[in-house]
């Protein structure tokens, strides 16, 4: 912790040094990373910072609203924006993982970019824009960042940034691993539900629908990861598991039998996992009975799911998630 401390110092210096009496927009994402990254930024530059929360119509059931009250109590500006029929209209007639990859970190800067038009539109023209990212060390690794690294996929904020990009990024955990972040993240006493809350991809159950992403199957989709979620957390498994995606297979219908007749459904995929930093993962052995429970409830709640699969790969040769 002491050095989770001066990483925290050392950072607040830097940035003083980056933006200067510039003024910045803090992607925030929901998740562990970018509130830690937003929280140095605020120590460094105050109410320069402006946090903007982007709802690409990918998110999971009620976080939007969640994310809202959780963050409004801790950050001083937060600007919620939705933009679902942007992102949704651009990813139209898509199946290719990387493109659908590309189109989120494309969509997702020219929101902040439109934001920061918006927030700061009356400051000084010509100034420095400023976008603070909460890149981790693996994100960087796994885009193909860095020396002697590969591209396995292109996460939204590192590999998935369009070429065109005007912002100067301001990346204060580029170094780190989550768990050093959620180190940092005590450290500076945030809440401990935003401090372990489950990793979530930026681009969010886009990633997680193999097919084509349309408001059906994101519904059928959110349903489902609802439900799955709850019993994780009510069989108190929630710190033990790394995450927990759940896949829905839209392209594959399977023959099933609910109620009285036939169904044609589709299958979705549960992929609980244990980590330390997300670079390797095993599939998570949790217990029968609550898989039980998830299976029961998801074939009698989701009327368009008819069988649920679970995926025992380790990483690797599997990714966490699917694509
Ligand atoms: P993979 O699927 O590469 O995932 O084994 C490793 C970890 O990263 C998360 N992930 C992302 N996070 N933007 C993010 O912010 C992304 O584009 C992205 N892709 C994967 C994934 O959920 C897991 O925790």
């Amino acid at each position: 912790t002491w050095t989770m401390l001066n990483i925290v110092e050392e950072q607040v210096e830097a940035i003083r040094e980056q933006i200067g009496d510039g003024r910045a927009i803090c992607a925030l994402s929901g998740g562990v990373d970018s509130a830690v990254a937003a929280a140095i930024v605020q120590r460094a530059i105050g109410d320069r910072l402006t946090c903007v929360y982007v709802d690409h119509g990918m998110m999971r059931l009620g976080e939007t609203e969640q994310v809202r009250s959780d963050f409004e109590a801790v950050f001083d500006t937060l600007d919620v924006v939705d933009a679902a029929d942007q992102f949704l209209g651009a990813l139209e007639g898509v199946h290719d993982p990387e493109e659908k990859r590309k189109i989120i970190g494309r969509e997702f800067i020219r929101t902040f970019e439109a934001a920061e038009a918006r927030v700061f539109g009356d400051v000084e023209g010509g100034a420095t824009a400023y976008l603070v990212q909460g890149t981790l060390y693996p994100d960087v690794v796994e885009s193909g960042g860095g020396a002697g690294t590969s591209n396995i996929k292109s996460h939204h904020n590192v590999g998935g940034l369009p070429d065109d990009l005007q912002f100067e990024l301001v990346e204060p955990l580029r170094t780190l691993f989550k768990d050093e972040v959620r180190l940092v993240g005590e450290q500076l006493g945030l809440p401990s539900t935003m401090v372990w809350r489950q990793p979530f991809p930026g681009p969010g159950l886009g990633i997680r629908i193999i097919g084509e992403v349309t408001r059906e199957r994101l519904d059928v989709l959110r349903q489902a990861d609802a439900i799955a979620r709850e019993e994780l957390t009510r069989a108190g498994l929630d710190r033990d598991i790394w995450q927990m995606p759940v896949v829905l297979l839209a392209d594959v219908r399977s023959v099933g039998v609910q109620g009285d007749g036939r169904t044609y459904g589709h299958p979705v995929v549960i992929r609980p996992v244990t980590s330390e930093d997300a670079m390797t993962a095993d599939w998570a052995r949790l217990p029968y009975d609550v898989l039980e429970r998830i299976s029961t409830r998801i074939t009698n709640e989701v009327a368009e799911v008819n069988r649920v699969t679970l995926d025992v790969t380790s990483k690797p040769p599997g990714t966490i998630e699917w694509e």
